[in-house]
């Protein structure tokens, strides 16, 4: 990266499973939850650090006697040239929860030049900063993560009493599950009766978008009927839709089995990796959803996603969600809810709609731009400390001036959050850089020249 020679990679995966072989479906639950207890490498410990510089090559192996000699399992170890010196190399270890690691961890610190770590258990451990996938196959570990899983429904869910429902809720559950980064999104053969649910959401709201939705949305829906099958009589497959983000703005979708943490969630977006349901609501209410489903995804997220500067606006977000303190990924969810799902914002002097909640929901659409509910100006500072019902319409709604101007306040709003790194998105590599150095930053720096160049030199040659 930047200069540097390509990484060595080392894979070793040195007691993986220490409680056994992973289990690789569901568990059922006392009381009819099903709880994923795949491999969790989540609740691991990410320990990244660089050899003194009187260390010669070959000095992992006393690092790792430290690990052996205090009874920690290492799930995965990486070696790598570092971003941080000229001619340096780091190590990356994942330790498996257990043995005496804050011992090791102290004695490895002692030893070393740089010393980080990165943990889920960020609670219990001070100096900690909590754990981020570092690359996008990471995203994977999240599967395991999940609140609750499809096939769970509360009471008053409109499908908890048809086992049909249910069963299908499973099934799509189990698609997502199984999900692996780089894979292609499973093709879903929809049920007549799904397709017609699909029907009405679509013809009811397809006649409100050209008075209601933003200019970004207009624009991008008709190539979405062009290019992934929007159409009344078919439900378009995940997968496709992917692909054509892709070639947008390099968002592509991932299949969720269940509700993810906030912090899981937005981790995506830093990837420009939105997690999409794939399942449809139920066919007894279909202008009625109590979560998200297909068509919100779909009608509601997917054409903002194709936008470049909703893109940019979002990875921002994700971005200044990585390593953030608990509090913190409250207030960017709070952001993302008044923005992402409920945002309005202005063009040519009129209000428009592009949060996927207000453009996936019939009745609060047109009410949304009713004149009832307050309209305020987005400000994450004050927009992150606004408390919202999730079950009814919106009381407030913040209104941006455009995805430039929302994009500038949260990259302000960002830089409050108290984090003791820079961390920037790479896009060769599908990783994230975590910038704490001097050396980086004028790596960065020289790249930046580059491409200026790049760009003065187009310019020259427009003004001949
Ligand atoms: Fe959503």
């Amino acid at each position: 990266m930047y200069g540097q020679p390509i990484p060595k990679v080392q894979r070793e995966p040195i007691d993986s499973f220490p409680n056994g072989s992973p289990p690789d479906k569901p568990k059922l639950m006392e009381g009819g939850n099903y709880i994923k207890e795949g491999r969790d490498s989540a609740k691991s410990t990410c320990l990244i650090f660089s050899p003194k510089a009187e260390d010669k090559v070959g000095c992992l192996g006393k690092f790792l006697q430290l690990f052996t000699e205090h009874h920690v399992n290492l799930l995965h170890i990486e070696s790598r040239s570092s971003l941080r010196q000229a001619n340096g190399y780091e190590f990356m270890v994942e330790c498996a929860p257990g043995g005496d690691l804050g011992i090791a961890v102290e004695a490895l610190k002692s030893q070393c030049n740089y010393f980080s770590i990165i943990s889920r258990n960020h609670k219990d451990n001070i100096g900690t900063v909590p754990w981020f996938p570092r690359r996008i196959r990471d995203l994977d570990k999240f599967a395991n993560q999940i609140l609750t899983y499809g096939a769970e429904l509360d009471a008053d869910h409109p499908g908890f009493t048809d086992p049909v429902y249910r069963a299908r809720r499973k099934y799509f559950a189990d698609i997502a599950y199984h999900y692996k980064h780089g894979h292609p999104i499973p093709r879903v053969e929809y049920t007549k009766e799904e397709i017609a649910t699909w029907g009405v959401v679509f013809r009811k709201l397809t006649e409100l978008y050209p008075n209601y939705a933003c200019r970004e949305h207009n624009h991008v829906f008709p190539l979405l009927i062009e290019n992934c099958g929007y159409r009344e009589d078919n439900i378009p497959q995940l997968e496709d839709i992917s692909n054509f983000l892709k070639d947008c703005t390099g968002f592509t979708l991932r299949p969720v089995a269940g509700l993810l943490s906030s912090r899981d969630f937005l981790a995506g977006l830093a990837f420009r990796v939105f997690h999409s349901t794939q399942y449809i609501r139920h066919s007894s209410k279909p202008l009625y959803t109590p979560e998200p489903d297909v068509c919100h995804e779909v009608l509601g997220h997917v054409p903002m996603l194709a936008d470049p500067a909703f893109a940019q606006f979002s990875q921002v977000i994700g971005l200044a969600s990585l390593g953030a303190p608990d509090e913190y990924i409250e207030k960017l969810a709070t952001c993302f809810w008044f923005t992402v799902e409920y945002g309005i914002c202005r063009q040519q002097g009129e209000l428009k709609v592009y949060g996927a909640g207000l453009l996936s929901s019939f009745g609060e659409l047109e009410y949304a731009l009713s004149g009832k509910p307050e309209l305020r100006p987005f400000d994450p500072a004050k927009t992150a400390l606004q408390k919202y019902p999730i079950t009814e319409y919106q009381p407030v709604y913040f209104v941006a001036e455009d995805f430039e101007d929302g994009k500038e306040k949260m990259l302000k709003f960002a830089q409050t959050i108290p984090r003791k790194f820079g961390v920037r998105y790479d896009p060769y590599t599908q990783s994230i850089s975590i910038i704490d150095s001097k050396y980086q930053i004028e790596e960065l720096v020289t790249n930046v020249n580059q491409e200026m160049e790049i760009l003065m030199d187009a310019l020259k040659k427009l003004k001949n």
